[in-house]
């Protein structure tokens, strides 16, 4: 195990029925509060108005900004930064998927600088200090609520960029599984599969192989998170289920997986990036595709790796005849809870993969990853095609 620090400073306030405590939690931090939203599911279910009235309830002003699309743009960022410096707004509260906690994030830190916010995710400026954010999740995936990372869409230069600064961290995060009863099979099969890709990125390219309560912890995540995706599948309503891939999901990105294992990369999420960039999917939709096909093109130097991992959490995909027999019944899962599982599904052929490669060049850079040069990245993503497989 290699040295570490582990600082997370986000308070969690976990549990059913906590969404009420948004407003105190909220206003103790400032009293003019921009409250942001995504496209419809928070007033469709009713948590919008929930978090609205708590907030007045405790003294606040509540301003808005609604319709953060997934896969977030810099241009929302930029509008939520106006609506900030011309409403004086003290404290953001972002209640949504990772999407609107990204954007509420951004906007916190783009709001205190006088300098355009995507240079933070150029990495030609760096985060000094934000506007306190407050997070409501509202779907088990990316960690978001409790993490110093944020990821935003570039349109205009068709990038997604993403990076983690430890002044980005939320100060609270207000968890209750219920409002998660909501969300759909896909999406919720979705995030489940963008926080098991979060445990194969730390698991499989890190270089610590007596990293042991790592290693345990992490098997723990994966082993909840597969059970409990398909109890919430098959019973949406389902507590505990919610509960634990909430939770499950929310620890596979705060910060501990990582701890005490030297370097490790995100080349999965590098190469989804791109993926999102070009033809906005969601991001754990390109996951499925680029996760079992990346592990595919690693299979000889991390297939007993793969296979440990996939006997210990998921012992009905684990193929005893070898690393390439699990992969296929992990994409067999993830055909089976409805999700894409190679690039052909989301309408991406092979003459496509070049123009794909090329753009992930610019983050391979931000993140200090250039052995996925272009023709590295390239033969991954001709490991995702359906055709390279001989399939039909
Ligand atoms: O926009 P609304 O109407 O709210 O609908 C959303 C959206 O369509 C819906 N949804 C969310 N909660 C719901 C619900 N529908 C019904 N009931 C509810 N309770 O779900 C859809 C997806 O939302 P989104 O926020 O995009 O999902 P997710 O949480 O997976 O976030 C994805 C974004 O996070 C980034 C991804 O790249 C992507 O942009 N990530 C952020 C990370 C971070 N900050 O640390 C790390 C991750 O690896 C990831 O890269
Ligand atoms: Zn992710």
């Amino acid at each position: 195990m290699q040295n570490f620090v582990f600082h997370n400073p986000t308070k969690v306030i976990f549990g059913q029925d906590t969404i009420p405590l948004v407003g105190a939690e909220t206003c103790s931090l400032g009293r003019r509060v921009l409250l942001v939203t995504g496209m419809s599911s928070a007033k469709e279910s009713g948590i919008f108005h929930e978090v609205s009235e708590s907030i007045t309830g405790n003294g606040g002003t509540v301003f808005c900004l609604e319709g953060v699309m997934p896969n977030p743009t810099l241009e929302k960022v930029r509008k939520g930064i106006e609506l900030v410096r011309r409403e004086n707004i003290e404290v953001i509260c972002g209640l949504g998927g990772g999407s609107v906690i990204d954007s509420a994030k951004a906007i916190g830190a783009g709001s205190v600088v006088q300098h355009d916010v995507w240079k933070f995710f150029t990495g030609k400026k760096s985060v000094r200090s934000t506007l306190p954010v407050v997070t409501v999740p509202t779907i088990a995936a990316s960690g978001s609520e409790v993490n110093s990372g944020m990821v935003l869409t570039n349109v205009d230069t068709c990038q997604k960029f993403g990076f983690a600064n430890r002044h980005l961290f939320p100060k609270t995060a207000i968890i209750d599984p219920k409002t998660t009863f909501t969300v759909p099979g896909n999406q919720t099969a979705y995030g489940c599969i963008d926080a098991l890709t979060h445990i194969f990125e730390f698991y499989f390219t890190n270089k610590q192989p007596d990293a042991t309560v790592q290693y345990h912890y992490m098997e723990g995540l994966a082993s909840t998170l597969f059970g409990n995706c398909q109890l919430a599948l098959d019973n949406p309503s389902d507590y505990q289920a919610r509960a634990n891939l909430m939770w499950s999901s929310a620890l596979t990105l705060n910060g501990l997986c990582a701890s005490g294992l030297g370097k490790v990369g995100f080349p999965m999420h590098l190469i989804e990036h791109s993926l999102s960039a070009l033809y906005n999917i969601p991001h754990g939709a390109g996951l499925a595709i680029v996760g079992p096909g990346w592990m595919e093109s690693r299979h000889k130097d991390v297939g007993d790796r793969i296979q440990q991992f996939f006997r210990i959490t998921a012992d009905s995909l684990y193929a005893p005849s070898g690393v390439l027999a699990t992969l296929g019944n992990l994409r067999s899962w993830y055909a089976s809870i409805g999700a894409p599982t190679y690039l052909e599904d989301i309408g991406v052929n092979e003459q496509d993969l070049p123009k794909i490669a090329r753009n992930s060049q610019a983050l391979a850079k931000v993140w200090r990853m250039r052995e996925y040069d272009e023709q590295l990245v390239e033969r991954i993503l001709r490991q995702c095609l359906r055709e390279s497989n001989g399939l039909p």
